[in-house]
């Protein structure tokens, strides 16, 4: 794993966005600096134009952890906090959902930049 930032993109695609991808970005994004108000954790919420998931949204993709969320709602949002800020632990119930190819084209694409 890198020291650069960990990078949380929430998907603003049509379909996620139809599901509230862009409130829950914004919540995402000021419980984690409630939290983390002096930014320690190095964490960023980016949006992301689509993954490729949009049957399984809203997606959440947390890299470099590998983490590729699906059905997030406004409910996960303290879980998925509490993951980056406390416990570094992957949720499971998000995870897997969407095709491996969708995760690995996703992952690659964050790695080689885009
Ligand atoms: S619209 Fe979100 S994955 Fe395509």
């Amino acid at each position: 794993m890198s020291d650069g930032p960990r990078l949380v993109y929430v998907c603003e695609g049509g379909d996620c966005s139809e599901k509230g991808s862009v409130e829950l970005f914004e919540e995402l994004r000021a419980q984690i600096h409630d939290k983390d108000s002096g930014n320690k954790s190095n964490i960023r919420v980016r949006k992301f134009p689509c993954f490729g998931g949009c049957a399984h949204g809203i997606n959440v993709v947390v890299y470099p952890d590998r983490c590729f969320y699906s059905k997030v709602t406004a409910a996960d949002i303290p879980e998925v906090v509490a993951s980056l800020l406390e416990n570094g632990k992957k949720i499971e119930r998000l995870s897997g959902k969407v095709e491996k190819d969708v995760e690995q084209i996703t992952f690659d694409l964050l790695t080689t930049g885009f």
